[in-house]
């Protein structure tokens, strides 16, 4: 049986605060048996974060790192820095990279494999947009994004998320039929590549994702638990996510 995940991605959000209010709050509360809980707060608070959530068993990764190893790349954050400071997931090719900083697949590509040398696991973040899914595009763009990122991955280290960018931050969710749909799609791809890694890669669902709606998300069939951006950054419906797994 597939452990549930939950991954809090923080986005462009947060402060020393809200890092301590969370930490407090896991302190106390004991979700490990049920769940395993990942935060990605900028990268800026991550050494804090290492520090402060130690006690609670909650894991912390990147939003993104380069996709060089070292060098001459201002600005750049490697994977093996990441996993130096205490982190172990890095997300990899969220849409909002893909969109606002042009990230490609092939990019995306290197990311994982630096990822994957790194020793980080990577979230690799896939989905179509609304004219793409209102063209039946979905399982082409999907297929598109995994044949291309994931060129000599190592299927055994690796947490496939799926993000119809359309549910990204807009409140509409897909549902739990439409998630299910893709996820299988995406375990039966995975099936193909490395069969044995097929019914033990967690697939997570992104996209407004709120304490009322995760229940039912997280019971489909092959969907793993949730990559969470807004409901995040409160710790009551963080905290009732994480529950519902
Ligand atoms: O990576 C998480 C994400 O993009 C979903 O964001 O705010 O819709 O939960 P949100």
């Amino acid at each position: 049986m597939r452990q549930t995940l939950v991954i809090a991605n923080w986005k462009l959000n947060g402060n020393t605060a809200l890092l301590k209010t969370m930490a407090e709050h896991f302190h106390h509360v004991d979700i490990q048996e049920q769940v395993d809980v990942v935060i990605c707060p900028p990268a800026v608070y991550l050494k804090t974060a290492a520090v402060l959530f130690e006690p609670t068993g909650i894991k912390l990764g990147g939003q993104n790192c380069s996709e060089h190893g070292s060098g001459a790349f201002t600005g750049e954050i490697s994977a093996e820095m990441l996993s130096d400071i205490g982190c172990s997931y890095v997300i990899i090719g969220h849409s909002e990279r893909r969109a606002i900083f042009a990230e490609s697949n092939e990019m995306i590509a290197g990311k994982i494999k630096q990822a994957q040398k790194g020793k980080l696991c990577p979230v690799l973040c896939v989905g179509e947009t609304l004219a793409e899914r209102e063209a039946n595009d979905v399982e082409s763009v999907i297929r598109e994004q995994l044949e291309t990122a994931l060129v000599d991955a190592d299927f055994d280290n690796l947490v496939i998320a799926y993000e119809p960018v359309w549910a990204i931050g807009t409140g509409k969710t897909a549902t739990p039929e439409q998630a299910q749909e893709v996820h299988k799609m995406i375990r039966d791809w995975v099936a193909k590549k490395a069969p044995e890694s097929a019914q033990k890669i967690q697939i997570l669902y992104g996209g407004s994702v709120k304490a009322d709606n995760a229940s039912t998300l997280f019971h489909q069939a092959d969907i793993d638990g949730g990559l969470i951006g807004g409901a995040s950054l409160d710790t009551e419906q963080f905290d009732a996510i994480c529950k519902a797994a």
